[in-house]
Formats: C-alpha cells, sequence, structure tokens
C-alpha cells in the first residue's frame, strides 16, 4: 500500500478532520421562559431583546450523534469573524437573541463549539448562521400553538402532550419538548427539532426525547408564560425576582 493509501484507509477510519454526528439537534427556547430563568439567579448584563423578538428563538444548532454524544470544537483553525454575518445581526436580533450578554458573544461560543463540527455541510459561518435563522423563521412553532388555542399564562399550566403532539404535529416529526424548573414551578423551556444533514426535519432519536422528557420530571403539565415586559429592557435586568 502506498504511504496516501494508508492515509485514506487510516482517515476513513478515524475521519480525520471532519466531525461525527447523524443530525442537528435545532434547539430552540420558549422566549419568556429564557428571559426568566437568567434573572431566576442573579441579573446578568442582558442583551436587549427587540419587541418583535421570535417567541422561539435559537438556543443553537448542534450536530449530534444518535447515541446521545456530541464533537464539539472541530476546529480551532475557524475561530468565530463578527464581521462574516454583520449583514445577518438584524435577523439574528429577532430569531438568536443572547439573554445573558451581547449577542456576539453567545454566537462566538456557538461557532466555536458546534458550527466548526459541521463544515462539511455549512461551509462557512455565514451558511451556519443563516440557515440556522432562516429555518427558525420558517418553522412556525409559534403559529401552531396560537392555531391549537395554547395561550401564554402566568397562571394555567399547558399538558405536555398536548403541547408535544401541537409542536410535532407542526412539523410532521416528533419534536422534543424540554422544561425547566423556574422558583419551584415547571415552564415549558425549549423544543428540540431534529434535522437530517439537508436540514431537513427528522424524527428526533430517542436519546433526544429521553433527556428532553427527564427535564420535565414526570409532570404531565408546565407553565407557558409570556414574555415579561424586563426581556426587553436590560435596565431591569439590575432588579432581581426573589426566590
Ligand atoms: C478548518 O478551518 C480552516 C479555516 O477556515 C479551513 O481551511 C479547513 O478546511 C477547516 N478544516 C476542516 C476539516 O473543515
Amino acid at each position: 500500500m502506498s504511504r496516501s493509501s494508508v492515509l485514506v484507509v487510516f482517515c476513513v477510519l478515524l475521519s480525520c478532520g471532519a466531525a461525527r454526528y447523524d443530525f442537528f439537534a435545532f434547539v430552540t427556547r420558549w422566549t419568556g421562559t429564557a428571559c426568566l430563568s437568567t434573572r431566576a439567579n442573579e441579573p446578568p448584563p442582558l442583551h436587549d431583546v427587540p419587541k418583535n423578538v421570535a417567541a422561539f428563538s435559537i438556543h443553537g444548532a448542534w450536530p449530534t450523534n444518535y447515541d446521545g454524544t456530541w464533537p464539539s470544537f472541530c476546529n480551532n483553525s475557524y475561530p468565530f469573524k463578527w464581521n462574516e454575518i454583520q449583514d445577518l445581526k438584524s435577523l439574528l436580533d429577532v430569531q438568536w437573541p443572547s439573554m445573558t450578554g451581547p449577542n456576539p458573544d453567545f454566537y462566538k461560543h456557538e461557532w466555536e463549539k458546534h458550527g466548526t463540527c459541521s463544515l462539511d455541510v455549512l461551509p462557512n459561518e455565514h451558511s451556519y448562521f443563516s440557515a440556522s435563522a432562516k429555518t427558525n423563521s420558517n418553522t412556525g412553532f409559534a403559529a401552531c400553538l396560537s392555531r391549537a388555542g395554547i395561550k401564554p399564562s402566568q397562571t394555567q399550566p399547558v399538558s405536555l402532550t398536548t403541547l408535544s403532539n401541537t409542536l410535532s404535529n407542526c412539523v410532521g416529526k416528533k419534536v422534543a419538548v424540554g422544561c425547566l424548573s423556574v422558583r419551584g414551578q415547571l415552564h415549558f423551556n425549549q423544543v428540540t427539532l431534529c434535522l437530517d444533514r439537508n436540514f431537513k426535519a427528522i424524527n428526533c432519536p430517542s436519546t433526544t426525547m429521553s433527556t428532553a422528557a427527564k427535564s420535565c420530571s414526570s409532570s404531565s403539565q408546565a407553565l407557558v408564560v409570556p414574555i415579561p415586559q424586563s426581556c426587553y429592557n436590560s435596565a431591569e435586568g439590575t432588579i432581581p425576582i426573589s426566590a
């Protein structure tokens, strides 16, 4: 065997340079809860979320394996550069706001940890962020909730089965609903849409479903809260919500 064919065999086995992953876990947060949860602990320096922020905003598009593992920080020769995606700013402000600090810091983390692992499919920062933002704005989870008569409320919890069925029917595939306990009350927190390498929806695998189910404990319902006013104004971030 020639030296180069040895290298090829070696690289096929170890997938040199390219990360191994089966699908994208496209995690979107229920913005109402994302705004709350950061304030439950201590007030972080919040980014001012725009008034027209998406009801479901992106946390990240994460290359993931069916067994539940995922690659991370796959290419340190491609550090985040804000100027590569600056033209997407107004779209990202609405679809992918940070709740804990300046947006570019959040994007840098998502890019370097996750985006660099899917360069085989989304070969640069621009394609990664624009495909994600477009996917989120086209998904229509919020419209599906309102068509199903599910209205945000501070007090009336929603059945998690109803929520899960409504969101799954919305995309025609099984999605994973996640929860977060905020000051002792279970809140609907996020929905994971699973995407193949062409960014087409697929049924989420059992590993994704069971991780999400665990976050909802064994509860049958959770609060789907409206976006608090404080989300829109970082100045209010200095007022901690008492535990
Ligand atoms: C890593 O990033 C560099 C710089 O953009 C690029 O030239 C290289 O092809 C990337 N490597 C892989 C395996 O994608």
